[in-house]
């Protein structure tokens, strides 16, 4: 973002006041940041509290060997337990846990906590009689179905940490990931509905599988679509044969507060994605409480929606464990945002909580507001936005014309790795600034520091830290503590380093500026540069590569290569660029295809050898090219910008 639009953002001056029924009874009022000020502990246990324990913790937090935390150390709980039985322990078996709609019209269902139990316990059986033991990862690769669900709550009964891997992502990215946390059991659905076709997963996970050796014991498949599927009997079994038939009784086991629950990919700046682990007693406890606290929840009445994919981190702490701790009742769709689907859902199950994405957002307000205009959606009375920075037109419009402006906008930051939001208005509580994630929640200390780590001021620009630690961080990644060190903590002594760079308004309110490292983020999804690069060379043709974020206007960023053809490959043939993002999407997935592919005779590298990036980004951004002086051939550029004009 450049400093000019910078400074328009800051000088937003619109606020947008909580409304006064929603301040008076709000599940979390201002003084809550005192309170978690005075004492953070007490703070996170009391959070703790709002769980169900077996054995109650003896230590709030063991930091004694930083940057390694330990939460609620001595506890023992099981989280599908506190997502689900307790929820039918206390009476509520009959609420309706899940209104879930399939992308094909008509094709819906609504899951009680009592079903959904049920559910649970016989798939935990079910996945015990395929010899899953406590400790044992299961890789999931499915479509947005109620059994993904199922499946991860079976896995977390039983102490089985999952992998959900998201359905967009390529058998290749797939078998990577089965390999780094050697899953030996893969849940997946013949295939899933997009954009009105079925589309299919089975035979990624075959050839997955086939990638990884005999790593891979059995398939769980369930029969979502009824297209055909190759099958392989010694390995493969269908859920409605081994789930439908098991018993619903299952005993759940108490597990450690420690004790994994989920390891979840995502892209770093390095070509292999990190495995974010996650545990159990901390995890839930910031997820659950966040959720009941920045958006308000009240089981009792509110329909709450989160539209993200199973597959991403939002899916896992906002649409699972989240909520279902909570005893929230939701909406889950199968499908993507066409046209006026989603708010005819809105309008139909009088929906009050809506979380989405930016991007979404943007995507609609191309559309026009006429769609939105055409259905009822005074049911809601408060949005959330998540994975990107929203930009005031977006907010306002957003607040506007979904919102009826009435309903305050919670712009949420946080990360895979920080596991709950971080970083967001009270809704009770805030005056909201279009385009400002606003402070850090009670019970989290976040700062924004220079590159001698000094706080910059109210007024100044700098990188996002988190000071403390807080429930539901990463413990590890998966089997890489020194990266995990080396990652988040070596740049700064005791600073856990986020990756993106913000600013303090004079009001010393947050306002996130994007990431300052190899990340891009693509629709609210995180792509590593260096990733999408280690694919390009992988092709034959291609000697080199270069890959840069680029702004877009309803993406946030895109992905825009440049690469140096092998000499072999003389100009590559008129299909290059098409063959090259089709191989892209092969080695990674199709949300990771280049919007642009740019064929340039040189890379600008310094004389160290570093590309500079930052240059590229100017020719992909149509501007005027900045400093070339550290390069080791000047004129580099000219040759790139000469390709650019005579593109088509
Ligand atoms: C970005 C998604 C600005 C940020 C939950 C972060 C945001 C990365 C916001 C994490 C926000 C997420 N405003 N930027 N409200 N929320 N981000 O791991 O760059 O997929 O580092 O987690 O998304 O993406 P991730």
């Amino acid at each position: 973002m450049s400093e000019q639009t910078l400074s328009n953002l800051m000088s937003e001056d619109r606020r947008f006041e909580p409304p006064a029924d929603l301040a008076e009874n709000a599940n979390v009022k201002a003084e809550a940041y005192d309170r978690a000020d005075a004492d953070r502990e007490a703070f996170w246990a009391e959070a703790a509290e709002r769980l169900d324990w077996g054995q109650k913790w003896d230590q709030v937090l063991d930091w004694s060997n930083p940057p390694f935390a330990k939460w609620f150390v001595g506890g023992t709980l099981n989280a599908s337990v506190n997502c689900v039985d307790r929820h039918v322990d206390a009476g509520n078996g009959d609420k309706v846990a899940l209104h879930w709609v399939g992308e094909p019209e008509d094709d819906t269902r609504d899951i009680t906590y009592a079903q959904l139990k049920d559910e649970v316990s016989k798939a935990a059986n079910a996945l015990t009689e395929l010899g899953v033991k406590k400790g044992d990862r299961v890789a999931i690769y499915m479509p947005m179905i109620p059994e993904v669900v199922v499946a991860m709550l079976a896995c977390a009964r039983l102490g089985a940490p999952h992998t959900v891997v998201f359905g967009g992502f390529s058998a290749d990215a797939l078998a990577s990931r089965i390999t780094d946390c050697e899953a030996h059991v893969v849940i997946t659905s013949d295939g899933g509905y997009r954009r009105g076709a079925a589309s299919a997963l089975k035979p990624a996970v075959d050839e997955a599988v086939a990638k990884t050796g005999d790593l891979v014991r059995n398939v769980l498949v369930v029969r979502r679509t009824g297209q055909d599927v190759d099958w392989d009997d010694s390995r493969d079994v269908w859920w409605h044969d081994a789930v439908d038939g098991a018993s619903a009784d299952h005993e759940p086991e108490m597990h450690d507060s420690e004790h994994p629950l989920y390891v979840m990919y995502t892209s770093g700046t390095t070509g292999k994605p990190k495995g974010i682990l996650h545990t159990t007693g901390g995890y839930l406890t910031g997820t659950s409480f966040t959720h009941w606290e920045v958006f308000d929840l009240k089981p009792e009445t509110d329909v709450y929606w989160c539209t993200a994919d199973v597959g991403w981190v939002t899916g896992h702490s906002y649409m699972v464990y989240g909520p279902l701790a909570n005893g929230a009742t939701q909406v889950m769709y199968e499908g993507t945002p066409e046209k006026g689907r989603w708010w005819q859902i809105v309008q139909d199950y009088k929906v009050t909580i809506f979380y989405t994405a930016p991007t979404a957002i943007r995507t609609f307000m191309k559309q026009g507001r006429e769609i939105p205009d055409g259905y009822d959606m005074s049911s809601l009375r408060l949005l959330g936005s998540v994975g990107e920075p929203i930009n005031p037109e977006a907010y306002v419009w957003y607040r506007e014309v979904i919102g009826g402006d009435r309903c305050p906008v919670v712009d949420t930051w946080w990360q895979t790795e920080t596991g709950q939001i971080m970083i967001s208005p009270l809704p009770g509580v805030t005056a909201g600034k279009p385009g400002s994630a606003m402070k850090a929640l009670p019970g989290i200390s976040a700062d924004v520091v220079d590159d001698e780590a000094r706080s910059v001021g109210n007024g100044n620009g700098g990188y996002l830290v988190l000071k403390e630690p807080w429930p539901a961080m990463l413990r590890t990644l998966w089997g890489d503590d020194q990266r995990f060190k080396d990652t988040y903590w070596s740049r700064w002594e005791g600073l856990y380093f986020a990756g993106d760079g913000a600013k303090l308004d004079d009001d010393g309110d947050i306002w996130l500026l994007g990431r300052v490292d190899d990340v891009m983020n693509v629709s609210g999804h995180r792509l590593s540069t260096t990733e999408i690069e280690s694919a390009l060379v992988s092709h034959p043709k291609v000697a080199e590569a270069a890959v840069v974020g680029a702004a877009d206007e309803t993406t946030g960023q895109a992905v825009c290569a440049f690469v140096i053809l092998r000499d072999s490959a003389g100009d590559g043939g008129e299909d290059i660029v098409e063959e090259l993002r089709k191989h892209v999407a092969k080695e990674i997935g199709a949300i990771a295809k280049p919007r642009q592919i740019m064929v340039v005779p040189e890379l600008p590298k310094t004389r160290s050898g570093k590309i500079m990036r930052r240059l590229l980004k100017d020719v992909a951004e149509h501007r005027e090219v900045g400093d070339v002086t550290t390069l080791a051939d000047s004129t580099v550029m000219d040759l790139i910008k000469d390709k650019e004009s005579s593109a088509p």
